[in-house]
C-alpha cells in the first residue's frame, strides 16, 4: 500500500499536536512507518520563518504573512514531505494549505484565488490523502490558548471567521472530515483511525461524509 499523507487542521489549541502523537503511536503499533511534522516550522529554515510569524512584536501586512507561510510550505513539501513519502513513510502533518485559506483568506481577508494560486505554487499540487478538521467553538479555542503569539492574540471575531471558513472549505476537500475537538483525545484518535484504510481495523464506520 502506498504511504498516506494525512493532515490535521483546526484552530489553535484544538489538540492537533496531541493527536499527531497519539496517531503516530497507533500507526507505529500497526507496523506503519510514520513521520510527524507541522507548519509553519517543519524545516530548519521554516523554524526561522515561524519565529518571525509568531512574534507578537512583528507587525506585518497580510500578504507578507501569506508569502512567508507559503515559503515555509514550499521548503517543507520539497525537503520533508515528498522525501518521506518517497521513502515509504506515512506523513502526519499539523496544518497545510487549508490553514492559509482559513486564516489568510478569510481571517485576514486576502483573495481566496490568490491563496489558492500560492498554495499550488508552493506545493506543486501535492494534495493530502486525508484531512481531519478538529473543530472547536471559538470561545473554547480562546479559553484554551494563552494568547501567547501573534495569531493567538487575535480576538473572538477572527477565530469565528476562521472556524466558519474551515467548516465551509472542508466540504470541498476529498476525504476531508470534521471531528469534534471537544471530545477526549483518545476518542478523537479513534474517530480518525476509523476513517483510515488500516489493515485489520474495523472498517464498519469508514463510510460517511
Ligand atoms: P501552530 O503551530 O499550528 O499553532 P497551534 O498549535 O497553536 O495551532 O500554528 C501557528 C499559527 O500559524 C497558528 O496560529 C495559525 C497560523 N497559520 C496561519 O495563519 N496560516 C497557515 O497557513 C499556517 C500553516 C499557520
Amino acid at each position: 500500500m502506498r504511504p498516506l499523507f494525512i493532515v490535521l487542521e483546526g484552530p489553535d489549541a484544538a489538540g492537533k499536536s496531541t493527536q499527531l502523537q497519539l496517531l503516530s503511536q497507533a500507526l507505529t503499533a500497526r507496523g506503519i512507518p510514520v513521520l510527524t511534522t507541522r507548519e509553519p516550522g517543519g524545516t530548519p529554515l521554516g523554524r526561522k520563518f515561524r519565529e518571525i510569524l509568531l512574534d507578537p512584536k512583528n507587525r506585518m501586512r497580510p500578504l507578507t504573512e501569506l508569502l512567508l507561510l507559503v515559503a515555509d510550505r514550499h521548503e517543507h513539501v520539497e525537503e520533508v514531505i515528498k522525501p518521506a513519502l518517497a521513502r515509504g513513510q506515512w506523513v502526519l502533518c499539523s496544518r497545510y494549505t487549508l490553514s492559509s485559506l482559513a486564516y489568510q483568506g478569510r481571517g485576514r481577508g486576502l483573495p481566496l484565488e490568490l491563496v489558492h494560486q500560492l498554495n499550488r505554487l508552493a506545493t506543486g499540487g501535492l494534495e493530502p490523502d486525508y484531512v481531519f478538521l478538529l473543530d472547536l467553538p471559538p470561545q473554547v479555542a480562546l479559553e484554551r490558548t494563552k494568547l501567547r503569539d501573534r495569531f493567538e492574540g487575535e480576538g473572538l471575531s477572527f477565530f469565528t471567521q476562521v472556524r466558519l471558513a474551515y467548516l465551509e472549505f472542508i466540504r470541498n476537500v476529498p476525504r476531508g472530515y470534521v471531528v469534534d475537538g471537544t471530545f477526549p483525545p483518545p476518542q478523537v484518535t479513534a474517530e480518525i483511525l476509523a476513517r483510515l484504510p488500516l489493515p485489520g481495523y474495523d472498517s464498519a464506520v469508514k463510510e460517511g461524509p
